[in-house]
């Protein structure tokens, strides 16, 4: 596991009550996301996002929540049952170099996991191939841990990735951008 990745028992202080005050999950992925769709929620953690995008996608949708470590997709999984979502959530384990996920996306979000990444081009690269033409993607970042010119340079990365920025949405505490295949 790389230095740079948030240990698996950190997420239960970045995903609770408190976090949800600051970063309401529903309102800040509504916008993006309609019944039906198929959603990838990468390093998803313990599930604060990819559960708001069960609610979402709707009993026709699917969400793909990945992340590197089994014990995130564990308590996910857990709290997905406990939200009536289960069904809708496919966990996926991926690799520090490699999403690996091969199914067609509306949307993609990328919350507060970009920089722990250990080659970011790659995965903005992977996260483009899972992309459906027109698909969309919400990358953001907390400004805690990455500077405006550390974002500026993801953004750049995205942009060689073939992901075209369309707009630079307010979230609470951080840098984000919408991108678009
Ligand atoms: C700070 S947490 C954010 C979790 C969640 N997105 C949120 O906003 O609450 C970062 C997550 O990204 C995951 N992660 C880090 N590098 C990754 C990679 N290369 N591929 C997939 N997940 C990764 C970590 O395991 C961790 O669960």
């Amino acid at each position: 596991m790389p230095n740079s990745v948030c240990p698996w028992w950190l997420g239960y202080f970045i995903d609770n009550r408190l976090r949800r005050l600051i970063h309401d999950p529903a309102r800040i992925v509504a916008p993006y996301i309609r019944p039906g769709m198929t959603a990838l929620d990468v390093g998803c953690g313990m599930g604060l996002f990819s559960i708001a995008m069960a609610g979402l996608v709707g009993p026709g949708g699917c969400v793909i929540a990945a992340d590197l470590q089994p014990e995130m997709l564990h308590v996910l999984q857990r709290r997905a049952a406990r939200a009536g979502v289960a069904d809708r959530i496919r966990v996926h384990r991926c690799e520090p170099r490699h999403l690996g996920v091969t199914t067609p996306c509306d949307f993609a979000l990328a919350f507060a996991m970009l920089h722990e990444v250990p080659d970011a081009g790659r995965l903005l690269a992977e996260i483009h191939a899972c992309l459906k033409p027109g698909g969309r993607s919400l990358l953001a970042e907390p400004r805690l841990h990455v500077s405006a010119r550390a974002f500026d340079d993801e953004l750049a990365l995205a942009a060689s990735a073939g992901l075209t920025l369309c707009a630079r949405p307010a979230v609470r505490w951080c840098h984000a951008a919408l991108l678009e295949r």
